[in-house]
C-alpha cells in the first residue's frame, strides 16, 4: 500500500478514516455488482433531513458506452487517470422533497453524507474513490438526460488501487504526496 496516505493523527480516529484517500493509480481489476451494490447500501443508510434520502447514483463499469459517455465530460485534469477506474458513479442530488416539491435546501449536503458513507464502505473494501468535480456539468447533465430537479454534484472513480508508476506526471507526484489537514484548532471553537 501507498503509506505515505496514511493519515498521520493527533487523535485515534478509525483506520478506514486514516487510510482512505482520493486515489489516482486505478488498476483493470473489475468491480462486481455486489461490490458496487454494497457501496450503495452503505450511502443509503446516511442520515438526511426529514430522512429524504435526496441521493442518486448513476453509474456505468469500465468498458461500456455509458461509462465512456460519462468518462468524456470528465476535465483535461480528471480523465487522463479516472478513465482507468472500474466504474464511474455520478453522485446526483435531487432538490426538491419528494412529498411537496417545495425546495430541500438540505439535498446537497445530504448527498454529501452519503457521499462520506460510500468512500469509507469502499476503503474498508480495499476499494478507492475519488470524487470529482472537474467536468463539464452542461454536457453531462444532457448525456445523462437529467431533469432540472436533478443537480449532478460529482462523479466518484471507483477501482482497485495500482502502483504509483502506472501514472503519468504530473498525476504520478500527486498520488506519492503525502495528505494535510488543518489543525483542529484552526476551525474548532470552543465556547
Ligand atoms: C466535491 C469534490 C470535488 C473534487 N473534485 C476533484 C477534481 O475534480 N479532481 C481531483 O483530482 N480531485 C478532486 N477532489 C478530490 C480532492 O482534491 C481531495 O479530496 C482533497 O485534496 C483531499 O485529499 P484526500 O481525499 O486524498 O484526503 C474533489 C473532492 C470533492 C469532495
Amino acid at each position: 500500500m501507498n503509506t505515505i496516505k496514511i493519515a498521520k493523527t493527533t487523535y485515534p480516529v478509525l483506520d478506514v478514516i486514516k487510510n482512505r484517500w482520493s486515489a489516482r493509480a486505478f488498476s483493470n481489476k473489475t468491480i462486481t455488482d455486489e461490490e458496487l451494490n454494497t457501496l450503495f447500501e452503505a450511502a443509503s443508510w446516511a442520515a438526511s433531513a426529514n430522512n429524504e434520502q435526496s441521493w442518486q447514483y448513476i453509474y456505468a463499469k469500465k468498458g461500456t458506452e455509458a461509462f465512456d459517455n460519462i468518462c468524456n465530460c470528465l476535465l483535461p485534469g480528471n480523465q487522463p487517470w479516472a478513465k482507468n477506474a472500474a466504474a464511474l458513479i455520478v453522485a446526483v442530488a435531487r432538490k426538491t422533497f419528494e412529498a411537496n416539491n417545495t425546495v430541500n435546501a438540505y439535498a446537497g449536503h445530504d448527498l454529501g453524507m452519503a457521499n462520506a458513507h460510500l468512500l469509507l464502505q469502499a476503503r474498508a473494501m480495499n476499494i478507492y474513490c475519488h470524487p470529482m468535480a472537474g467536468f463539464n456539468k452542461i454536457k453531462l447533465t444532457e448525456n445523462l438526460n437529467l431533469s432540472e430537479n436533478q443537480d449532478a454534484f460529482c462523479v466518484i472513480a471507483t477501482g482497485f488501487l495500482a502502483g504509483a508508476e502506472t501514472l503519468e506526471e504530473p498525476f504520478k507526484t500527486r498520488e506519492l504526496t503525502e495528505r494535510k489537514r488543518k489543525n483542529i484548532a484552526e476551525f474548532t471553537f470552543k465556547l
